[in-house]
């Protein structure tokens, strides 16, 4: 399902994605997230979570079910509002931006349960991203939905449509959308599930290889595996709070992440 070569991903995705700008790295440059607070009636599902995604970084979130990282990924987007806390873009305040301002600011996100528009075919689907989020036009566009397809590695499945196809392939479509939208900042809910252990790993040089280019990456996601092969750097969530925060190494050996997450994995 995911051909190709590191090397092919890397010239697709040079493409795909457009130069940052000079400058642009550097200090004050992130997406930065300090003491979010959301409640769902007397449910704190984030509790005073701060978090940082960085250019050029893939940092995973990870936690128990129910711990609060989709709703974390809602709130960033403009999907929910926080009760309190602030969301800063590049230094600027994202709080008051519509979900569509925010996506033109350069913030796109695959969903945990992807939407594609049934009706539409896979290249249909990506080509929306490419007009309405990337606003591009004509044969810019199509390349740009090319590419973005190529470079997921679902390409063949460019005619068929939308609603026809699986939960995987679902997913790397919606990976593909979020990425013809051309971002700079990129909040993956869980992909993986059902993938084989190559294409997984195929999967997560291409996320790896998102980074490289200069994209900040969160990989919210219970597939270890893909943890390992993706991150640099890991937060751990618990009941809306930040349990601890480390590197793979540093979580996967941490006793409490070991009791509330791994733990829970294991039975
Ligand atoms: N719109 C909502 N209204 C009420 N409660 C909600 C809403 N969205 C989420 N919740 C609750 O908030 C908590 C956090 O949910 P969330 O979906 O963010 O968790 P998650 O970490 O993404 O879990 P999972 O790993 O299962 O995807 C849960 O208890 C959930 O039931
Ligand atoms: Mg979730």
């Amino acid at each position: 399902m995911i051909p190709g070569e590191v090397s092919s991903w890397a010239v697709h995705i040079k493409r795909i994605i457009p130069p940052l700008g000079k400058g642009v790295v550097g200090v004050g440059v992130v997406l930065e997230t300090i003491e979010l607070v959301k409640t769902f009636g007397s449910l704190r599902a984030v509790d005073r979570f701060s978090m940082n995604i960085k250019p050029g970084e893939v940092d995973a979130l990870i936690g128990p079910n129910g711990a609060g990282k989709t709703t974390f990924i809602n709130l960033i987007t403009g999907v929910l509002m926080p009760d309190s806390g602030r969301i800063r873009m590049d230094g600027r305040c994202l709080l008051g931006l519509s979900t569509h301002e925010r996506a033109r600011l350069g913030i796109a996100r695959t969903y945990q349960i992807p939407k594609p528009y049934p009706n539409l075919t896979v290249l249909e689907n990506v080509l929306v991203s490419s007009y309405y989020a990337a606003r591009l036009k004509g044969e810019e566009a199509m390349e740009n939905s090319i590419e973005a397809l190529n470079y997921v590695g679902i390409y063949d499945l460019a005619d068929k449509l939308a609603g026809e196809l699986n939960a995987e392939q679902q997913k790397l479509l919606d990976f593909a959308r979020a990425l013809a939208a051309r971002p700079k900042y990129l909040l993956i809910d869980e992909i993986g599930a059902g993938l084989s252990l190559e294409e997984l790993d195929a999967l997560a040089a291409k996320i790896r290889g998102l980074a490289k280019r200069g994209l900040g990456v969160l990989y919210v996601g219970h597939i270890m595996r893909m943890v390992k092969n993706v991150a640099d750097w890991v937060v751990v969530m618990n009941e809306g709070k930040k349990l601890t925060e480390g590197t793979y190494d540093e979580i996967a050996s941490n006793e409490d992440v070991i009791k509330i997450y791994l733990g829970e994995r294991r039975a």
